[in-house]
């Protein structure tokens, strides 16, 4: 059987700190190919170098989540770009907006994400973006900023944002989001997007598809949100996780 890509992961959370190396090795073994697991905050990156150091087939994504943007220190900026030089990084994220629990820094997360966009810029390397309910200020900073490799992840925004966000030439990468009943938003982006512009990703350990959803996810839950995505693009699993795969070597260089 063909082996998948998860572009988004998150194999540092305190979900896996029972049987993370059990759990990454049957993976490897049994369906996972490559993945990439992302450090959203400061203090997890020293984890994402270690994982992707740890197996040939873990990469790593280092950034700030728009959660995480509190107390950063001045140089946190000089230390992405110390990391992203590690041969195993190979993209910066996730960063973006994030309106969804009050009491958010608007003004911070803004200062936030965009310089993080600028400095993948100027190294030259892929971006992962996070946007909850934020579509708004999220393109008005696309459409300014202009990334030049870039993908929203865990897509669940309009068809509208959907268009916009092909149109600036960005990547829409899905969860198991995809496969829940009230996904309709996800499934009319998905039917949308050419095929050369999707990928898949669990975001581990959370949003994992039906019928694992409420479980602990893990990247080989990817096969049922594949399952879906090619229903809604009209072509087989395998192909579908296959073009998925390609994309994904494209995007990040992997
Ligand atoms: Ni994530």
């Amino acid at each position: 059987m063909i082996k998948l890509i998860d572009t988004h992961a998150h194999y540092d959370d305190e979900a896996y700190d029972g049987d993370r190396d059990l759990l990454l090795k049957r993976l490897f073994d049994e369906s996972v190919e490559k993945l990439i697991t992302v450090g959203c905050a400061l203090n997890r990156w020293e984890d994402t170098v270690r994982l992707s150091e740890s197996y040939e087939g873990i990469y790593g994504a280092v950034g700030i989540h728009p959660e995480d943007i509190y107390g950063l220190p001045d140089d946190y900026l000089a230390q992405i770009e110390n990391l992203a030089k590690k041969p195993k990084i190979v993209a910066i994220g996730e960063m973006g907006l994030d309106y969804h629990y009050e009491n958010y820094d608007k003004e911070k997360q803004i200062e936030v994400f965009i310089e993080q966009l600028r400095l993948a810029d100027k190294l030259n390397m892929p971006v992962i973006i996070h946007s909850r309910d934020a579509a708004e200020d999220t393109m008005r900073i696309l459409r300014a900023e202009k990334p030049k490799k870039a993908v929203m992840h865990c897509f669940s925004c309009s068809r509208e944002i959907a268009a916009e966000v092909l149109s600036l030439g960005l990547y829409i990468s899905f969860t198991g989001v995809l496969t829940f009943k009230n996904a309709k938003k996800a499934v009319e982006a998905c039917e949308l997007a050419p095929l050369d512009r999707l990928m898949l990703e669990t975001d581990c350990p959370y949003m994992a598809p039906v019928p694992f959803r409420g479980e602990r996810c893990e990247s080989s839950m990817i096969m049922s949100t594949a399952a879906k995505m090619a229903e809604i693009k009209g072509v087989s699993t395998e192909e579908m996780i296959k073009i998925c795969n390609r994309n994904a070597e494209t995007f990040f260089g992997i």
